[in-house]
């Protein structure tokens, strides 16, 4: 070796702490992306909003295949009328009656005495249910053109139903409202919908949030009455049942089960 050559150095060759560092470095980076904070997941546009409407639109031509005797199936409508009991004298309010298939039921309940004012926004609808209801039971039956921005009416009811019509709403607090507005103390207000629901983009179902929808109950000035728990109810397999009061009612004592005619 000549003396111009430099001689090599013994031990470790003098980038070997870098490895760690980058190794170090590296895992850090690893971990700071796998730690990220992702975006929940919303399974379609609007749908993670619980106040707003969480379906489409009702299509009566799509809904005109749909068998009663099916529907009677999963809906028990006779079962959850049971529940309400009983009819005789009241007036009692079907918002959104559709076709009529809670209307007619309750008008053979509310019997001669009594009146069911069925309120829809669709004239066709309100066309089909006059031409399916029983002669007999017509005339206890008032038909009521709403939009949506008005009920239609302003007498005060008994009950109000409001079956599978709640998810279509936009606006359910003022909703709420003008509900609330023909409600005397001893008024009922049952609203029935899905508990679940499809995207229609690829099918998957997510049940609805109940825990948002009693808040809107709650912030529009209602409250559950305690003698119809929700879990009265479970026998509907596929949809929630809440009946509600005024939150200002006295209520009734809580031992009465006694019919909730007008004072
Ligand atoms: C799915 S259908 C249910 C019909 C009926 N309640 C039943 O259980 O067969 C929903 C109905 O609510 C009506 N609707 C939607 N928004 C409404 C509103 N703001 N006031 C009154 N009816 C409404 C629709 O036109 C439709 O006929």
């Amino acid at each position: 070796m000549s003396p111009s050559q430099p001689t090599p150095r013994a031990g470790r060759p003098r980038a070997a702490w870098l490895i760690p560092a980058v190794g170090l470095v590296w895992s850090a980076l690893v971990f700071a992306y796998l730690a990220r904070p992702l975006p929940l997941p919303t399974p379609f546009p609007g749908s993670e909003r619980q106040g707003e409407r969480f379906r489409p639109l009702y299509n009566a031509e799509l809904a005109a295949g749909v068998d009663d005797d099916l529907r009677d199936f999963w809906q028990k409508p006779q079962r959850l009328l049971e529940q309400l009991k009983p009819f005789e004298g009241l007036v009692v309010a079907d918002i959104g009656a559709g076709e009529g298939y809670f209307t007619k039921r309750l008008a053979d309940r509310v019997g001669e005495s009594g009146r069911v004012i069925a309120t829809d926004i669709s004239q066709a609808a309100l066309d089909t249910l006059a031409a399916n209801l029983d002669p007999d039971l017509a005339d206890r039956v008032s038909l009521v053109l709403a939009d949506a921005d008005r009920l239609g009416f302003e007498q005060q009811v008994d009950q109000i139903w409001v079956v599978q019509v709640f998810g279509e709403i936009d606006d359910k607090g003022p909703f709420l409202q003008r509900l609330k507005a023909v409600m005397h103390d001893q008024s009922r207000l049952v609203i029935i919908d899905s508990k679940h629901i499809t995207d229609p983009t690829n099918g998957f179902t997510r049940p609805i949030n109940l825990n948002a929808i009693k808040q809107q109950f709650t912030a529009a000035g209602f409250e559950l009455d305690p003698l119809y728990p929700i879990t009265r109810f479970h026998f509907l397999p596929k949809q929630y049942c809440f009946v509600l009061r005024r939150a200002s009612a006295s209520g009734r004592d809580p031992g009465d089960s006694g019919p909730l005619k007008a004072p």
